[in-house]
């Protein structure tokens, strides 16, 4: 018999199959570019050293792998990135993105998830995922797994959709992704049965609020756990150190 976590990964993995192609388009489209600010956010908070090994989890189509280069390359140091994903159509985009950017030294792309990272104990220097959280199965395990493969100083940033602050601000934003990102998504993706895009708004209502998020960080066994707003809430930025 099918587990229920089973059934969640198999589900995320055939709803990924699906977008792939069209996820870079969809988040433009969806969010009117301001991913591309919030990403940029994101990586302005990691911290670049000499000789670090990073890892970007759940690296899709590579959007933070890429910035993160860009970030050491841009501090004159040689990248060292290790983009994790379960999904080969995620990661192929994510492949091809990269080499048409010109990015081909520097970022090693392996297939594993979360919750089970292919790294030695204390051998990974910072540990990114955006957007990615909400999509993985069993989140405690991850973070403890996060937490495992970090050196004790490592850093560890997660991005992801969060509680909007403002009453007025929440009523104007359910309304948009209740009503026009599906219907977005049907259009660009295809209406097809459990249609992703509806996925998507589902899974950013049931995913933990910014302190429930920050405490689950904190039972993974990491320290000076914080986080900040962006756009309100809508997205967060989650830190926290080993
Ligand atoms: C919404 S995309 C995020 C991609 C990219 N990080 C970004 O910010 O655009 C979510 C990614 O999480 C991946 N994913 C799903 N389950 C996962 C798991 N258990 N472990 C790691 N990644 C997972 C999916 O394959 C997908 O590529």
């Amino acid at each position: 018999m099918i587990d229920q976590f089973s059934e969640h990964t198999n589900r995320v993995k055939s709803i990924f199959n699906r977008v792939a192609s069209k996820y870079d388009l969809m988040n433009d489209l969806m969010s009117f570019g301001l991913h591309r600010v919030w990403k940029r956010q994101f990586v302005q908070r990691l911290s670049v050293k000499p000789d670090a090994h990073y890892v970007d989890v759940a690296a899709g189509t590579g959007d933070i792998t890429r910035l993160i280069h860009k970030k050491i390359m841009g501090h004159g140091l040689t990248p060292c990135i290790t983009a994790v994903d379960p999904n080969e159509a995620m990661m192929g985009q994510g492949k091809a993105k990269l080499i048409d950017k010109g990015i081909i030294a520097g970022v090693n792309w392996v297939q594993a998830s979360a919750e089970e990272l292919p790294f030695d104990d204390n051998s990974v220097d910072a540990l990114t995922i955006s957007f990615g959280l909400r999509n993985v199965t069993d989140r405690e395990k991850a973070l403890r797994e996060f937490h495992r493969v970090l050196k004790p100083g490592g850093q560890f940033l997660c991005l992801e959709f969060s509680e909007v602050q403002h009453k007025h601000i929440n009523a104007a934003y359910t309304f948009y992704s209740q009503n026009v990102i599906p219907k977005l998504g049907n259009y660009i993706v295809e209406k097809q049965e459990d249609p992703p895009y509806e996925y998507l708004v589902d899974s950013i209502q049931r995913f933990p609020n910014q302190p429930t998020l920050k405490d689950m960080i904190e039972s993974a066994g990491f320290k000076t756990v914080n986080f900040t707003n962006l756009t309100d809430g809508i997205v967060a930025i989650h830190e926290g150190w080993k």
